[in-house]
Parts: structure tokens; C-alpha cells; sequence
């Protein structure tokens, strides 16, 4: 496919040997600007002339044949190129011909390595909506960097280490028998955790045997360790239920008790470099010259923390996985923590690939609309009640839309499912999500579903096509309208914008280019008779529709939105 902002770069470059001259170049938003503009005064400075000047000087001396670039133009010290659609239309669709699900797809991190650090909630807890805004966007990256060629590597790290498991232990031991927790794991456990606290309030003694069980746990003691591998198992296996319906895998479930027997490295490499302070019988790394407080690396009773444990996990991923990238994918009330984190990494002498790249990736919370949700504990949502409501009111829509449809039980599934994921990757991460149901199945919004449906009525134009027509029998002129070439120039930009997301960590950047694509398809398919009686010109409307369907079904998968063939 050709770049043509490459191309026109190194047009430019002839002229001006100007290296960089690519970053400067920008896509103007007024169409009447062209394609691609160069904003002269931005070289005023070095070249000391007038924008204008600069802009009629380049122009002069481009060697520009119209067969790619049809014109330049200068105006108000903007240079403005403008593509030449047939040059255009070819690319694309001979992209598209030639690559078919693989399009929009490079290779631009093709041998390197990104670590995703993702969903990662914590056993014998329920898996709380935070964790499934982490297992969506995680899960989104994951899919993205792929697609540019990375090496990917998903870690769930599970909080399944902590002084809360000695209690649980301890209430097990007590009361285990009463309650069901191979039925109902988390809710179980979590009646058992509720009620041992309560007597260790009531009764120090208590206290101290489920200390001496968590400490038994960290030495290895056999009783102790089967039970919260019990525990463990059974919380992974209802956990495994809610990735199942959003279809997320990990490469490794290495949670925070695979760094138990390697704090200890850690603890002993901060005491060499002399940063280990003694602060009120806790052991800290102070970072005031940072202005954060201080990491607490050994808390006073002895035990370690959240933080050594993830300074364990980056010592270990930088040997295990020798990554370029390193994301962590939590609510941004876990920004502090990552800032304190990655400084003291610098402590741990790894080098700088390593600690450089290691990046928080926050996202905001979710507001309920109204407290139509079924709801436990005051905000705690029951994430697989969630999905399975999201799973049934599309099933309701579909059967008043519908009711003759073929396979309706699983085209319900990936209109609920794509709904909330979409809904939970249409706004900037940092954003707080607004969670009602009413905007997120809406057919005819910015939804997960109007793209289903979008790409659906693509398909049943194929398929009222009966064919699919080769690329070069098209008759590229025949695209050159307004709505036809508009449609194409924002399937030119899917390999950019999948690039573009990567490098911010926002899938929404997708989200909304597949809702611009789709809606632009629509503006086509209202302006112009596909299946016309001209098979000239119905062979090359049927080819857009095809090129906006392998767009629309890709991008949807670098969301981990599945599409229906039909609905
Ligand atoms: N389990 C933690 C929580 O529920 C998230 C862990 C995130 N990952 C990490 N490496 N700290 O808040």
C-alpha cells in the first residue's frame, strides 16, 4: 500500500533536506485543505522566510506528476496535497485483495516483546467491576500489539497472597463443613472471611493462630498450603467462567504468591544499595526527592507488601521475558503505587530497557446510571449476573426484531458481550464509564450493536451479490464520489490507527474509528445503489462493501468484540 505521507515527505525532503520533515506533516481536518498538509510556518524559523514564501518555494521545485498527487496547492502558509482518488482507490482495494483478514496488520514490533499485566482480581474476593474494565481494555491491547507484529505476553496477576488467607484458613478449619464452597466459592468464602473476623475482633487468641497459619502457609506447611490451593483452584475455576464469556486468555497466571520465595533477592539487593531505611521497625525506600512517600518494602511485623511483590514480578519478567514494554492495567487508584514501584525498580540494577519501559495504564470508574443492578454489598456488582443480563436483554431485542432468526442463543451472546465490552471501550481509559443498559444496546447509537448491525447489513449485501469480484476488474473510477471516496480514505487510515493505539494504550481510538467507518458505510450504501443493474458499477460498489466489512469485523476483534453473521 502506498504511504503517502511517507511519499510526500520524501517529495518535500528533495527540496528542503529537511530529515524530519515527516513529523511535521499533519491531516487537516477542512477537507478544502487536502489530504495531507504541511503548516509552513512551523519551518519559518529555520529557514527564516515567511510561511507563504516557504510554501510557494516548495512548491516551485516538487517534482509531482499527478498520477499520485494530483495537485498541491499553497494557502495562508499551508501547503496542502491533495491524493489523487484513483491512486488511492487502487491501494486500498489492492491492499485489501491482497491481505483479507490480515489488513490493517505490520510488523512494526516484530521481535520485540510486550509484557500486559491484566484483570488480575483476588481469590476467595469477587471479581468486582474494575477487574472486568481490566480484563476488557487488557485484553484489547493484548489484540493490538499483536496485530503490529509484538510478542505478547498476558499475565493474570492474581492477588492470592496475603495475612487474609491465615484467617480463611483458620475459619475453614472451624467452620468448613457448614458452608458449600464447591457450589458457590467466592460468596461462600466470603461468609466464612466475614465471620472469622468478626471473632478475631472479639478474641486475640484467634488473631494469633490465623497469623500462625499464614505464617505455616509461607513456610510450606502442607495442611495449610492444600487448603489455599483449594481455595486458589475454586475462585480460578468461577473466575474462568467470566473469561470464558469474554473469550480473554492468559499466557501465565503467576500471581503474587509465585514471588513468596523471591522477595527475599529483592530485599536483600535494596539493603546493598544502601536505600533500605529502618522507619519505625518497617523497612522503606524513602522518595521524597521524588515528592512521594516512602515505599514500604517490610512492614513492621516482618511481612512484605503489594509493592515488594511487584518489584519481585518486574526482577522476574525482565529475566524470563527479556520484554520491551512492560503494561499494568489497574484503576488510577493505583497510580501512586506504580509510581513508587517503577522509581524503586531503578534500585534493583536491571538496565535501563527494563526500567524505562515499564508503563501504568489507569482507567477510570464505572458509575452506575441507576441502581437497576443487582448489587451486593452496597457497590460490589456480580460480574457474571452483569453479563448474563447484558447476554438476556439482547436476546429480548433480537426476538422483538427478529424472532425467526437462526442460532439466536449465541448471536444474543456476542450482541450482550460486544455490548459491554464496547461500552467499556468507547471513551478515553481515564474516563469514568457511565454502566446503562438502554445507551449500550441501542441499535442505532455509538454501541457495540450498531456496529454488529452495520456489519451484518455489509454481509447480506455479499451476499445478495452471490460474489465476491476480483480487484482488478474494478473500475476504479466508479468510485470516485464523494460518499464512496470518503469511505475509502478512512479504511486507508486503519493500519495508522491501530498503531496510533498502541503507542497511547487506547483501544478507544479504535472504537471510535470503527463507529466513523460504519457510519460512513451508511452514508454510502443511503447515496448509492449497490446491487446495481450495471455490473460495472455494482462490482465495484461490492467491493467497498466487502473492504468495509474485513474493516469493521478486524477492528471489532482488536476489541474482542465477536460479530454475528447475521442478527
Ligand atoms: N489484584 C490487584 C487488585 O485487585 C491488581 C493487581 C494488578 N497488577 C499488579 N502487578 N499489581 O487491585
Amino acid at each position: 500500500m502506498i504511504d503517502y505521507k511517507k511519499f510526500i515527505s520524501e517529495k518535500i525532503k528533495e527540496v528542503t533536506n529537511i530529515e524530519t520533515i515527516e513529523d511535521f506533516i499533519e491531516i487537516p481536518a477542512n477537507k478544502e485543505m487536502g489530504d495531507y498538509s504541511l503548516p509552513c510556518f512551523k519551518l519559518a524559523k529555520e529557514l527564516k522566510k515567511s510561511p507563504q514564501m516557504i510554501a510557494n518555494d516548495i512548491k516551485e521545485q516538487l517534482n509531482i506528476d499527478g498520477e499520485i498527487i494530483q495537485k498541491v496547492e499553497e494557502k495562508n502558509g499551508y501547503l496542502n496535497f491533495f491524493i489523487n482518488s484513483e491512486s488511492l482507490i487502487k491501494t486500498v482495494l489492492e491492499e485489501i485483495s491482497e491481505k483479507k483478514e490480515e489488513f490493517g496488520e505490520s510488523k512494526i514490533g516484530a521481535g520485540k516483546t510486550v509484557v500486559i499485566d491484566y484483570s488480575a482480581p483476588n481469590i476467595a474476593k469477587p471479581f468486582h467491576i474494575g477487574h472486568l474494565r481490566s480484563t476488557v481494555i487488557g485484553g484489547s491491547l493484548y489484540k493490538i500489539y499483536e496485530a503490529l507484529g509484538y510478542k505478547v505476553i498476558g499475565i493474570n496477576h492474581l492477588g492470592d497472597y496475603g495475612t487474609q488467607f491465615g484467617k480463611l484458613i483458620e475459619g475453614y478449619k472451624r467452620w468448613g463443613q457448614e458452608y458449600n464452597i464447591e457450589e458457590d466459592p467466592i460468596n461462600e468464602l466470603t461468609k466464612i472471611y466475614v465471620r472469622i473476623n468478626d471473632l478475631c475482633k472479639e478474641d486475640d487468641s484467634v488473631l494469633e493462630e490465623c497469623r500462625n497459619n499464614f505464617k505455616k502457609l509461607e513456610d510450606g506447611d502442607e495442611y495449610c498450603t492444600n487448603l489455599w490451593k483449594k481455595f486458589r483452584e475454586l475462585s480460578l475455576k468461577e473466575f474462568q467462567r467470566i473469561y470464558d464469556l469474554l473469550d480473554v486468555h492468559f499466557d501465565s497466571l503467576n500471581g503474587e504468591a509465585f514471588y513468596s520465595d523471591k522477595m527475599q533477592e529483592i530485599v536483600d539487593i535494596l539493603q546493598n544499595s544502601g536505600k533500605l531505611e529502618e522507619s519505625e521497625g518497617a523497612k522503606v525506600i524513602k522518595l521524597d526527592e521524588k515528592q512521594m512517600p516512602p515505599c514500604l518494602i517490610i512492614k513492621s511485623n516482618g511481612s512484605t507488601t503489594y509493592a515488594t511483590r511487584d518489584l519481585a514480578a518486574i526482577l522476574y519478567r525482565a529475566r524470563t521475558y527479556d520484554f520491551d514494554k512492560a503494561l499494568y492495567v489497574t484503576s488510577y487508584e493505583q497510580i501512586l503505587h506504580f509510581k513508587q514501584v517503577f522509581e524503586v525498580a531503578k534500585l534493583l540494577g536491571l538496565d535501563e530497557k527494563y526500567t524505562d519501559n515499564l508503563t501504568h495504564v489507569p482507567f477510570g470508574m464505572v458509575q452506575l446510571s441507576t441502581g437497576k443492578m443487582s448489587t451486593r454489598e452496597g457497590n460490589i456488582i456480580k460480574l457474571e449476573d452483569l453479563l448474563s443480563e447484558a447476554i438476556s436483554r439482547a436476546s429480548q431485542i433480537i426476538e422483538e426484531k427478529n424472532p425467526h432468526l437462526q442460532d439466536k442463543e449465541e448471536i444474543a451472546k456476542k450482541v450482550g458481550i460486544g455490548a459491554v465490552i464496547f461500552n467499556d471501550l468507547y471513551n478515553s481509559r481515564i474516563k469514568d464509564e457511565i454502566f446503562d443498559w438502554d445507551t449500550m444496546l441501542n441499535f442505532n447509537g455509538e454501541t457495540g450493536p450498531y456496529l454488529q448491525y452495520t456489519y451484518v447489513r455489509t454481509n447480506s449485501i455479499l451476499e445478495k451479490a452471490k460474489y465476491i469480484p476480483t480487484v482488478n476488474t474494478i473500475n476504479y473510477n466508479l468510485l470516485s464520489d464523494e460518499t464512496s471516496i470518503n469511505l475509502i480514505k478512512a479504511i486507508y487510515e486503519f493500519s495508522n490507527i491501530i498503531k496510533l493505539a498502541a503507542s497511547k494504550n487506547e483501544p478507544y481510538i479504535i472504537s471510535r474509528y470503527l463507529i466513523d467507518v460504519a457510519q460512513l458505510f451508511s452514508t454510502f450504501y443511503n447515496a448509492n445503489k449497490i446491487i446495481d443493474e450495471n455490473t460495472e458499477i455494482k462490482e465495484a460498489r461490492v467491493y467497498l462493501t466487502y473492504c468495509t466489512n474485513i474493516v469493521l469485523k478486524k477492528g471489532a476483534s482488536l476489541l474482542g468484540i465477536k460479530m454475528p453473521e447475521r442478527m
